[in-house]
């Protein structure tokens, strides 16, 4: 059975087309990925035209049973598409029916056209992508979590301009990324509310002729009501554009958790080693073990990036109502979605395999120039304007960098003749347990706030997937 049969709208044409036009406006190639969603439309709008008495109930229960045979052979059969001829999805679906029930395979498309059937099918597509990108984004975050209740206790060096600043917990640092993530999570969200209205009875523009129950009909098909405009259902692509921009802001904090962990693998930090199971080697150095995982991900966000200026170009300049140029609309968000979603499922796996250097770390956060500012909020909460703190310990430090000492070890008379406000218990202060324990404020470092922060955010992702 070929699924191409005739054209479906050969009647005002004298010639046939130029087979290489033909090739170029062809769509099938890739929206033949949304053959489920097509049938599934098939289907509720076969209803809806019974309903309407524009179908006995003899030809809907055929037209139902051939929407089957179609499925079943699509899934055994997967040259069947492959193979095909057939203009778009919507063409193919229409072409097998025909064949397999003659004429009242026309039927179907009674009161619709292929405008409002796109829109229909794309919007459904969104919605199941959107959950599955969600559901693997909270994945991330349980991986990442889990690595911060490991490590729990573990200090780090702080970074800002990529330099030594404050000492903080390592699990800190992942939390960071969690809330990106979390937001991410926020973001697909909105995606798919932008997609929860049913453009089908739209038709070509104006609304169908016929009287369907467009509520009845966007309810069966999973959505929250019908759009309220016909025109704009047929033009509108922004639920694609929030799509690719959701993605595209998860994409780039996968990139920026990629940058971190590719520089933590560096033997310059070795602050963690990818897991063996997340890493390639060299086929000329045999001593290499590179952070591929994450600089693919990190590689990878071009894509969707470059989906969203690209989609957001095709549109920009389109007058009102279903122009072909839309059709280019299907392609980078196909694009996006399979790279972020593989992307963000490879990063699950690699935060999981990660070995996390405990050591190193508490070595790094042992420099002392990270507790400057210890320094400085000493002389503070003995009354010194911070100005002058601040300026007071630079000196001590520019001193003790010229002398090649570290200025923690500068003794305490020394330390006076910068400022008598020094005392013995400045070196209870001057400790990374101290410094970390000191930033005891709502989102704060310390230990204990990081306890309750892994305990909200297990508690944030329980409620989210029983949400999902
Ligand atoms: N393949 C087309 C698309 O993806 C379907 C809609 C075609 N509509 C039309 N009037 N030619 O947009």
């Amino acid at each position: 059975m070929s699924a191409s049969g005739s054209k479906l709208w050969g009647g005002r044409f004298g010639r046939p087309p130029d087979e290489v036009f033909y090739e170029f406006q062809r769509s099938f190639p890739f929206d033949r990925r949304l053959l489920p969603y097509e049938l599934k439309v098939n289907r509720a709008w076969t209803r809806a035209i019974e309903k309407a008495g524009l179908l006995t109930a003899a030809e809907a229960a055929s037209i139902l049973g051939a929407l089957d045979q179609i499925e079943a052979r699509a899934a055994s059969d997967r040259d069947w598409a492959q193979n095909s001829d057939a203009e778009d999805v919507h063409h193919f679906v229409e072409s097998a029916l025909v064949e397999l029930i003659g004429p009242t395979g026309w039927k179907v498309h009674t009161g619709r056209s292929r405008n409002d059937l796109v829109a229909t099918d794309f919007r459904l597509f969104v919605r199941d992508a959107v959950a599955s990108t969600r559901h693997a984004t909270a994945q991330l975050i349980a991986s990442l979590l889990e690595q911060a209740k490991q490590h729990e206790s573990v200090p780090m060096p702080g970074m800002t301009h990529l330099q030594h600043a404050q000492p903080i917990l390592f699990a800190h640092f992942l939390l960071a990324h969690v809330e990106g993530f979390f937001r991410d999570i926020d973001r697909l969200e909105t995606a798919r509310r932008a997609a929860a209205e049913c453009p089908l009875g739209a038709a070509a523009l104006a609304g169908t002729a016929f009287p369907i129950d467009r509520a009845a009909l966007a309810q069966e098909l999973g959505f929250e009501g019908p759009t309220a405009n016909s025109l704009d259902s047929v033009s509108a692509r922004d639920f694609a554009l929030d799509y690719l921009y959701a993605l595209s802001v998860l994409a780039t904090h996968l990139s920026r958790l990629s940058e971190d962990m590719v520089l933590f693998a560096s033997s310059e930090f070795a602050f963690a080693t990818p897991g063996d199971e997340h890493s390639t080697g060299s086929s000329i150095m045999p001593q290499k073990k590179n952070p591929d995982a994450w600089e693919l991900i990190r590689g990878k966000t071009a894509r969707a990036t470059s989906a969203l200026f690209g989609l957001l170009a095709t549109l920009k300049g389109l007058p009102t109502g279903y122009q072909r140029d839309l059709q280019e609309d299907k392609e980078p968000v196909f694009a996006a979605h399979d790279q972020t979603l593989a992307g963000v499922q490879v990063a699950a796996g690699a935060v999981a395999t990660m070995q996390v250097n405990e050591t190193r770390l508490r070595e790094a956060a042992g420099d002392p120039a990270l507790l400057a500012t210890e320094a400085a909020d000493f002389l503070v909460l003995r009354g010194l304007p911070f100005r002058r703190a601040h300026e007071v310990v630079g000196k001590i430090v520019r001193e003790a960098e010229r002398s090649g000492q570290p200025w923690t070890s500068l003794p305490l008379d020394k330390l006076r003749s910068f400022s008598p406000l020094f005392d013995e218990t400045l070196s209870q202060a001057l400790s990374v347990d101290s410094a970390v324990a000191a930033r005891d404020v709502e989102g704060g470092t310390a230990p204990a706030r990081v306890r309750e922060a892994i305990a909200r955010c297990r508690e944030r992702l329980n409620r989210l997937e029983a949400s999902a």
